[in-house]
């Protein structure tokens, strides 16, 4: 391309920089650029195409061109480490692919856009959804998907919805993801906790609360685990299974990030009874895009018309444009091809981080070691509580989240800290456990008599 293309190009990136073009905002139209740049008409339309692929600017036919939005310039960005964003790293996203089906679905779809849809979900995208489970080894059929508005909507319906064993309290692993927590309590269900840790649970203790306590599911979340980032070995998760089919106990298995799993042999519990005692729920917030609010649960055929009423009276059918534009991503292969590039992707950024905690951190402070995944969870020291090294980092642009919420009130603990991988830069990781090791020290040293003024030392 030619160099005026590009001086044009950096030219309307630097006023939106600098925020002299505002969203909303009429861009100079193509004749004033040809004139100012003296280039062709037709060199400035090429370089507002390509401002327009890159979401900056949008043309509106017989008008013009316009802002979108302000620019987020990349630089006031940098000095902040953010270990605390759980959404994916938003610097591999597909967005320019997506828009292509996005627009293909409002094609396919304009019908069912205008009305509302199957309950359960399109069953074209069920199809395409059976095909890929199965990759994750999840062998089912379209009749016992559901499609649902996040797998939120799914865990937060199956705590409200009676199950066929008739039983009413639900177990958790401690801690465990805080949506779950604050579905169960917001709705009053009892719940009973079960202490995990990296090496796993106490089995007798499984057995315990399966056989004495009433419980309707144990919900558990098998890979990767929110916050800890623990994984069940394939044992393991076969002994919980069988023992929820010796007590009636529903297994409710949260497989928010299967799909990075290095392990190509690691099962999900639902491999292990696929007719019913397991219910299989994956999102797509985490490995594709949160906004679409797509996940899916796989029923047993016992629950489907109950499921069904009850996903009726939260939003009668999840959307449709997301729901159209992701069949026809997993359709022409664009999904398996991004899922290759994030697996990759976050477990290097795992891989990074963990060799930064060895190198870095206090020898009295111990960390998880997941093989991939979202989070790793440190434990502080003694008397280090997460709430001042939250505090004290994030004076110093670093955010890290106290894992505090993730515990029902009996189990609380007050010096676990999460850590996610997903949206830090690469490059930004080492400084920010350096950080974070400085902090530790210091609040040791301190112990509880932390002077803010005098912390100097970050
Ligand atoms: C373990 C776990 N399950 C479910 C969810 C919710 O995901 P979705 O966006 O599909 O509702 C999250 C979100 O952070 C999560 O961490």
């Amino acid at each position: 391309m030619s160099t005026k293309y590009n001086e044009i190009i950096d030219e309307i990136k630097d006023q939106l920089a600098k925020g002299l073009l505002i969203a909303g905002s009429k861009l100079p139209s193509v004749r004033q650029l040809s004139e100012k740049f003296s280039c062709s008409k037709n060199t400035v339309i090429k370089a507002y195409d390509e401002l327009e692929k890159e979401h900056l600017i949008f043309s509106v036919p017989k008008s013009g061109y316009y802002v979108v939005n302000e620019f987020q310039n990349p630089d006031n960005k940098n000095n902040i480490i953010d270990f605390l964003s759980a959404g994916p790293d938003k610097d591999i996203m597909p967005y320019i692919d997506f828009q292509h089906c996005i627009n293909q679905a409002i094609d396919t779809y304009k019908e069912e856009l205008f009305t509302y849809t199957d309950q359960q979900g399109l069953y074209s995208l069920r199809l395409q959804l059976v095909k890929y489970l199965q990759s994750l080894q999840v062998f089912t059929e379209p009749e016992r998907l559901f499609i649902v508005s996040g797998s939120q909507q799914a865990l937060n319906l199956l705590v409200s919805m009676p199950f066929p064993n008739g039983k009413n309290n639900i177990l958790i692993e401690q801690p465990t993801y805080f949506g779950f927590i604050e579905s169960a309590n917001l709705q009053q269900a009892t719940t009973f906790g079960i202490d995990l840790s990296m090496e796993g649970i106490d089995f007798d203790r499984l057995e315990y609360m399966f056989r004495n306590n009433d419980i309707k599911f144990f919900y558990i979340v098998p890979r990767f685990q929110n916050p800890l980032g623990h994984s069940y070995t394939n044992k393991e998760k076969k002994r919980i299974v069988e023992l929820a089919e010796k007590y009636d106990v529903y297994i409710v298995e949260d497989d928010f990030l299967g799909d990075l799993d290095p392990n190509t042999k690691s099962d999900p519990l639902f491999a292990y009874n696929p007719s019913g005692r397991v219910i299989y729920i994956k999102s797509f917030s985490k490995v594709f895009l949160p906004g679409l609010r797509v996940a899916t649960i796989v029923l047993p055929r016992l629950m489907i018309n109950n499921f069904s009423r009850y996903k009726f009276t939260s939003d009668f059918n999840s959307s449709v444009l997301s729901q159209g534009a992701l069949e026809i991503y997993l359709k022409n292969g664009m999904f398996s091809s991004h899922v290759k590039k994030i697996k990759e992707l976050y477990s290097r950024k795992m891989k990074h981080l963990q060799e930064a905690c060895e190198l870095l951190l206090p020898n009295n402070t111990l960390y998880t070691k997941p093989s991939s995944g979202f989070y790793l969870t440190i434990f502080l020291p003694e008397k280090v509580t997460a709430k001042q090294t939250v505090n004290l980092l994030k004076e110093q642009n670093i955010l890290v989240d106290d894992a505090a919420r993730m515990f029902l009130p009996e189990y609380k603990k007050d010096n676990l800290i999460r850590l996610s991988i997903s949206q830090v830069k690469e490059n930004q990781i080492h400084t920010g456990v350096e950080k974070l090791a400085q902090c530790i020290t210091f609040i040791d040293s301190k112990k509880n008599d932390i002077y803010r003024n005098s912390f100097q030392l970050l």
